[in-house]
């Protein structure tokens, strides 16, 4: 098999997470016989400064003509104050709607090996492992009309709309059915039906398509009372299918119960079966250039694009074993150090996982 896999560094501590994976994915291809090439496009906070864009039509047209993507991370201070259309944000929305992307996969499992990382007590955390499957180019994020307007009096008036469609709650209310149909067999369906109209049709058709999936216990929950579900006693989650906005938020609270949010990845993908792969936290400017970064999200960014992306899953099973073993080993980066452990910088720890993964075979 012959790969063709875009790269977009973007912003931060981006590219050298990037160059992490990319090892990673070298080794992993020669282990498993199959060729990658790799094409490196601007996207964020870099495609402004180089092209005046967040996302030039050149990166995208590269996407679409790849079989994966793999992002990083964009933004920055440096970017924030610029118009809304010309913002790192904006490219990354644009590349979500422009690859029709609509299935955002986040997993956020704790591990054994960083129990004592999370910030919530071992034994509410110990065992997690939740898939949050959230809807991505719809909702409160795309709905029309949007904008802020000035009204009669001259008063301005912020507005955005959340809409979704039958035909677009069904297909992400299947994704949600049949991922926990390859996990734990439960899927809470989260919205705010007591309020929203919008999430009233959301839960009208996630209890009919249930009965198209009768190995899968659907549940519904409010939103409020999910967030609060999370941090109450997460182990009760198996898998959650949401709308943009709720899963966004409900996705960062799953995340931090796993102690590092420098840990997760996560998968968008769309009907085309072109997918873009990304670690869930940010570009961390603070940290950028340091050689400080955690690049193990982007690492098992890699495993979700070689299982989800290429479907080449043993390679994949190696790649996320080699993350656990160099924790086992007791490698860490700062942001998941705890006592007795070796610290290690973003270069050290990709070195290791080399060293682990050509071991492995
Ligand atoms: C995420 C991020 C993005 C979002 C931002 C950067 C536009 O928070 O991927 O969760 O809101 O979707
Ligand atoms: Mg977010």
């Amino acid at each position: 098999m012959n790969y063709h896999i875009t790269l977009l560094p973007g912003d931060g501590i981006g590219p050298e997470i990037m160059a992490v994976a990319v090892n990673v994915l070298k080794v992993v291809g020669s282990q498993f016989n199959f060729n990658l090439e790799f094409q490196e496009a601007p996207i964020g906070g870099v495609a402004i400064d180089t092209t005046g864009e967040p996302l030039p039509v050149e990166t995208l047209e590269m996407c679409r003509n790849s079989n994966a993507v793999l992002l990083a991370a964009i933004g920055g201070d440096k970017w924030d104050n610029l118009p809304r259309h010309q913002r790192p944000e904006t490219g990354l929305l644009a590349l979500r709607a422009g690859l029709g992307l609509f299935a955002n996969l986040r997993p956020a499992q704790i591990l054994p090996q960083l129990v004592d990382a999370s910030t919530l007590k071992r034994e509410i955390v110990d065992g997690v492992d939740i898939m949050v499957v959230r809807e991505l180019t719809g909702g409160v994020y795309f709905g029309t009309p949007k904008g802020v307007f000035e009204m009669e009096t001259g008063e301005k008036r912020g507005v955005n709309t959340m809409a979704y469609t039958e035909s677009e709650i069904d297909r992400i209310g299947r994704v949600g059915f049949e991922t926990a149909q390859k996990r734990g067999g439960k899927l809470c369906s989260v919205d705010k039906a007591n309020v929203l109209e919008v999430s009233q049709l959301w839960r009208d058709r996630m209890t009919l398509l249930s009965s198209e999936y009768p190995d899968v216990e659907l549940s519904h929950l409010y939103v409020d009372n999910a967030a609060m579900q999370l941090v109450r006693w997460p182990k009760q989650f198996d898998t959650i299918v949401t709308g943009n906005l709720f899963g966004d938020i409900l996705s960062d609270a799953a995340a931090i119960l796993t102690g590092s949010i420098g840990m997760l990845p996560s998968a968008s993908l769309g009907a085309s079966g072109l997918g873009v792969f990304e670690p869930v936290h940010g570009s961390a400017p603070d940290i950028a250039g340091k050689d400080q970064a955690n690049p193990l999200a982007q690492v098992l960014s890699v495993g979700m694009m070689l299982r989800y992306g290429l479907n080449e899953v043993a390679a994949a099973d190696a790649v996320e074993e080699a993350a656990l073993q160099v924790l086992d080993l007791g490698y860490r980066t700062g942001d998941i150090m705890s006592e007795g452990m070796k610290l290690v910088g973003c270069k050290e720890m990709g070195e290791v996982l080399l060293k682990v993964l050509s071991s492995q075979m």
